[in-house]
């Protein structure tokens, strides 16, 4: 099978030109103009920007939490993804403590592979280290394609890893060439003040954010880094919210440690005051780390655009506002925490970023799928469009006017954390490996025809060229 979409403007992370892209067989085949080739099908792209698919590094799909499992699963989660302009999700692989490594990830395989109708991997969770979980990370690096290790530095009780855990697995991910992920708050401190909080019955959702202060951020954020420099070894900060935390990557960085971090579109245009509003609304905004005070939201920006974070994720972890949310009624610390994002990642960063101009088009498509695809060892099958590469393209519209909301959206899920937003830009037609998942804003893919993937280790080279700021 061979395709052209022809007339398009491709934009990549360095470049952006108006050219022709010959398909076949799933991947590019040739970028320029004028082909001769007979062609199965011609695609006009006239008007519009050809980018590579975003890459979401970081979802949870039908994954249980908090008494309740997330509303989108890897069926539903992946077509709203594309509908979005996703073509690659990494979603976290829970796992149970005394429980063999492979069969967490045996589970996740089962959830996702007749669903998804894109392409995913899968990051491990990492909540104990032992001799049997050391002698089985390595076969899962090499075997399974998973180069990339959660470590949770909060949800005390739950999911809470202890420093001696996150330090050794650090140490494992350095002699095997992984990426080690936190998601960090300082679960102690967290669960002190969420206690405290709830004995003075204070129980309103807005106590879920007064429970878990930026500086509980920013010291976990600072004792992770200072742990990976002590271990010479490599972290990615998921869903970095605050001033506090980037202060912390930054300082990092500047000593040369190899240290990344994500934010999430949830952090860059929602802020802390919508958790109070009135009538448990505030629920719907309830995730980890919660939402900041307004100005943080310029300190994120200006890390995204001077290469201090690296990486947009949506954090995906839906919940519905009944049924789901309403648990925590009465008590904030039982609304399950998450948020509905996958959908609107790609195009609420482009309208807020490239068309309010915080970042230039190169920068987007860097932040969105480049780097992600550098950091976690999909480069150049994902991540760009080149010869060679998968044919995960979005033929994305630049000028086309969106009201974001929960009636039009695909998401599983009874509300939008964006409800109301204007954006502008919207994918028109999305492929992954050659074949149309969203044409004409219509969903013709399959469930069952992602396929996964098996990522590289981490290597510092390539994850480097992930540092140089793009303006
Ligand atoms: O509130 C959040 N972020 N829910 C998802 C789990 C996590 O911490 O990433
Ligand atoms: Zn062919
Ligand atoms: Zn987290
Ligand atoms: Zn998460």
């Amino acid at each position: 099978m061979k395709k052209l979409i022809k007339n398009g403007v491709v934009v990549t992370a360095a470049d952006q030109y108006e050219a022709d892209v010959l398909i076949e067989d799933g991947k590019i085949a040739a970028i320029g103009k004028n082909f001769s080739e007979n062609v199965d099908e011609i695609i006009d792209a006239k008007g519009a920007y050809l980018f590579p698919g975003g890459i979401d590094p970081h979802t949870h799909l039908e994954m249980p939490f908090g008494g309740t499992v997330t509303a989108d699963d890897f069926e539903t989660g992946t077509i709203a993804a594309a509908y979005g302009g996703t073509t690659t999700v990494i979603d976290f692989c829970l796992t149970d403590k005394g429980v063999p490594l492979k069969n967490s990830i045996q589970k996740w395989h089962d959830k996702s592979k007749d669903k998804a109708v894109i392409d995913y991997g899968f990051h491990l969770m990492v909540s104990e280290v032992n001799e049997n979980v050391l002698n089985e990370l390595p076969t899962i690096i090499e075997e399974d394609g998973i180069t990339s290790f959660k470590v949770f530095m909060a949800y005390k009780n739950q999911f809470m890893a202890d420093d001696e855990t996150l330090f050794r697995t650090l140490l494992t991910a350095k002699e095997h060439g992984a990426l080690v992920m936190v998601h960090a708050e300082n679960g102690d401190v967290v669960d002190f003040l969420v206690k405290k909080a709830l004995a003075e019955g204070n129980t309103d959702p807005i106590y879920h954010a007064l429970t878990r202060p930026p500086e509980a951020e920013g010291e976990a954020t600072g004792r992770a880094a200072a742990l990976t420099g002590l271990a010479d070894s490599q972290l990615y900060v998921v869903h970095v919210s605050c001033a506090d935390a980037v202060e912390k990557i930054e300082a990092a960085r500047k000593k040369g440690l190899h240290v990344y971090g994500e934010t999430c579109p949830q952090y860059l245009v929602l802020d802390q005051s919508y958790l109070e509003k009135p009538n448990f609304e505030g629920a719907k905004y309830v995730w980890s780390p919660p939402l900041r005070e307004k100005w943080n939201q310029d300190v994120l920006w200006n890390a995204l655009k001077s290469g201090q974070l690296q990486t947009l994720g949506s954090d995906q972890c839906s919940f519905n506002f009944k049924g789901q949310k309403d648990l925590g009624k009465g008590d904030f610390s039982k609304i399950p925490n998450g948020g509905p994002i996958i959908e609107d990642r790609f195009s609420l960063f482009f309208s807020e970023g490239v068309k309010k101009g915080r970042i230039s088009i190169n920068q987007f498509v860097d932040i969105v799928s480049t780097r992600i695809a550098k950091l976690f060892g999909l480069f150049p099958q994902k991540g760009t469009i080149a010869v060679g590469s998968d044919a995960d393209i979005v033929i994305f519209d630049p000028n086309a006017e969106r009201t974001i909301s929960a009636d039009t959206h695909h998401m599983n899920v009874d509300y939008n954390a964006f409800e109301g937003m204007k954006v502008t830009g919207e994918p028109i037609s999305v492929l992954s490996r050659g074949e149309f998942v969203i044409r004409d804003k219509a969903f013709v893919g399959n469930p069952g025809s992602g396929q996964y993937l098996k990522r590289k280790r981490f290597e510092r080279a390539t994850a480097a060229t992930a540092q140089k700021v793009l303006q």
